[in-house]
């Protein structure tokens, strides 16, 4: 077993139990809804952005009930992109998390509700968290900063941009711009959620989490565009050569392989800098950001 996976274990089991409860149905008459929920968000993704807020709430020394709906929010936000963006309206994908796509499991239309019902459960689990006493002000925070993350100035509008480019050939800053919402965004949320909750923190340790955060959501996505061109579909879950095959610029079509990877290692070195300067190079988070830039799947 990696140091990863036996370190960050207990806080997979934690976001799958928790997930777990969260999809659980109550109502008979909406049996097809709810197993379609379940379906996409319990497939084997890797849970990588609860594991991201767990971690840096270890490193900041909070008990990990205070993020648990964080945690939470962000993968139910986080599963419903990934719905939307398999329709065929959008990348027209068939597979994912090894899985046919909720569209060809289910149908479109169920996928199109599957979506927006995650959506609205994130933002209801965050509203409604009771576990712990999290104060009405962190709590409206909180909110706030998925709510962004997820809207026109986060992931959905880098999923527009994303559109727009199809067929063009982007300027590497517009690519990265659409790079930083579409996907960015969302992991920069898993750092900046627990420090919400973290009162005893300088500014200036604030603002080097959120620019760790932002750090690694870049190099997130440009390891997902690397991937498209190197992986395998087995491997990967989802289908390898999509981006090609749609004429998507990524760091890849618009650098070529050698220079997304030399970005990639660049912005890990960053961050690699930025958890130096908060004292937290030994922490499960380093882990994360490793494997951000190494992971293969
Ligand atoms: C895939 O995200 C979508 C992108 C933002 C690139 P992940 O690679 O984290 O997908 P899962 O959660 O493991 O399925
Ligand atoms: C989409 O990026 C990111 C989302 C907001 C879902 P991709 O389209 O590259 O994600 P994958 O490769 O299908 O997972
Ligand atoms: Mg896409
Ligand atoms: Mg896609
Ligand atoms: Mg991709």
């Amino acid at each position: 077993m990696t140091d990863l996976s036996k370190t960050l274990r207990p806080y997979q089991q934690r976001i799958d139990q928790i997930l777990e409860s969260t999809l659980s149905n109550h109502n008979e008459s909406l049996e097809n809804l709810y197993a379609a929920m379940r379906y996409v968000t319990l497939a084997a993704g890797k849970r990588m952005r609860p594991l991201l807020v767990y971690s840096t709430a270890d490193a900041l020394q909070l008990d990990l009930k205070w993020v648990d709906a964080s945690a939470v929010a962000i993968e139910l936000i986080h599963a419903y992109s990934l719905v939307h963006d398999d329709l065929p309206a959008m990348d027209d994908d068939d597979l994912r998390r090894g899985q046919p796509s909720c569209h060809k499991a289910y149908d479109e239309a169920t996928a199109i509700l599957v979506g927006d019902a995650l959506q609205a459960l994130a933002f209801e689990t965050l509203a409604q968290e009771q576990e712990t006493t999290l104060s009405a002000a962190i709590r409206l925070q909180l909110i706030q900063v998925l709510a962004r993350a997820s809207g026109p100035n986060g992931m959905v509008g880098g999923q527009t941009m994303d559109l727009a480019g199809v067929g063009q050939t982007l300027e590497i800053d517009e690519l990265s711009s659409m790079h930083q919402h579409k996907t960015g965004q969302l992991i920069q949320a898993c750092i900046t959620m627990p420090t919400i909750c973290a009162p005893h923190l300088t500014d200036n340790e604030r603002y080097t989490l959120h620019s760790l955060g932002e750090t690694i959501g870049l190099a997130f996505q440009i390891r997902d565009d690397i991937l498209d061109q190197i992986s395998d579909t087995a491997t990967l879950g989802k289908p390898q050569g999509s981006d090609s095959n749609k004429n998507k610029s990524t760091y890849v079509s618009l650098l070529g392989l050698d220079q997304a990877q030399k970005r990639c290692q660049e912005l890990h070195t960053k961050a690699l800098d930025y958890l130096s300067q908060c004292k937290l190079s030994d922490s499960s988070l380093r882990l994360l950001v490793d494997f951000i830039v190494s992971r293969n799947r």
